[in-house]
């Protein structure tokens, strides 16, 4: 285990036990602090299913999974709820916003697993609110039915945030954007990651990212061995 690794996957191995056919194998994959990478591969591969088991919700069958080197086979459900919570960032595909909702309790969702201060933590809203161009007014708002693509791309930077987490994992977030909403959401997102010191681990099956991360793995040839 290299502490100076954030993520760390050690002879991990996973099938789900209703599918013969598919099975993730990797012998050695991490992140290190300030790191942004890119995993490509096409749809049913298994991206999800790794940022699944490297967040904790599934166990994987074989092997460990180290994060800020806390081994998440140790962790019981509620600890790993909290760990997750308070140490990784998360932005899903589709963004999964809660529509009855406001923008602000979307936000705060990840803080009801931690001990964090609610009021430190909606300051902080605010504030990411107001540098992203949301202001107090549209945070409150009574639901996030009507936000535009734009709106919803950075509510969903701010939440993933929320915690000060060191690293961020974003599962195909600009697959439904078009051109300039995915270019602005990228600029966005590693501008944030930048100035918050957060690593990022991103996976797509969109060819057109590969120019926009220095670090970039084949699903295929990496995790299939
Ligand atoms: N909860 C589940 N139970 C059984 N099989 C699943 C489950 N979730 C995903 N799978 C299967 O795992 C494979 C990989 O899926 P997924 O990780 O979602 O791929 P990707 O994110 O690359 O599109 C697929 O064959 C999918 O059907
Ligand atoms: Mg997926």
């Amino acid at each position: 285990m290299n502490s100076k690794n954030l993520i760390e996957v050690k002879n991990l191995e996973f099938y789900w036990n209703n599918q013969n056919e598919f099975k993730i194998q990797v012998k050695d994959f991490s992140i290190q602090s300030n790191e942004r990478k890119l995993i490509l591969g096409k749809s049913g591969i298994g991206k999800s299913t790794f940022l699944n088991l490297i967040c904790g919700m599934i166990p994987p069958k074989v092997g460990e999974i180290y994060v800020l080197s806390q081994n998440l086979n140790s962790l019981k459900a509620w600890e790993l709820d909290k760990f997750r919570s308070e140490n990784i960032g998360v932005i899903f595909q589709e963004f999964n916003l809660l529509d009855h909702l406001s923008p602000l309790n979307n936000i705060l969702l990840p803080c009801y697993f931690t001990k964090n201060d609610l009021k430190k933590s909606k300051d902080r809203a605010f504030l990411f609110g107001e540098k992203l161009n949301l202001n107090s007014e549209l945070l409150t708002k009574s639901n996030s039915k009507d936000l535009s693509t734009g709106q919803k791309q950075r509510i969903s930077i701010i939440r993933s945030i929320i915690n000060e987490p060191k690293i961020i994992l974003a599962d195909e977030p600009t697959s439904s954007l078009d051109f300039d909403n995915k270019n602005s959401f990228l600029n966005l997102l590693f501008d944030i990651c930048n100035t918050e010191k957060i690593s990022l681990l991103m996976v797509s099956h969109d060819l057109n990212l590969r120019s926009k991360f220095k670090d970039v793995i084949e699903f295929e040839s990496f995790f299939k061995s």
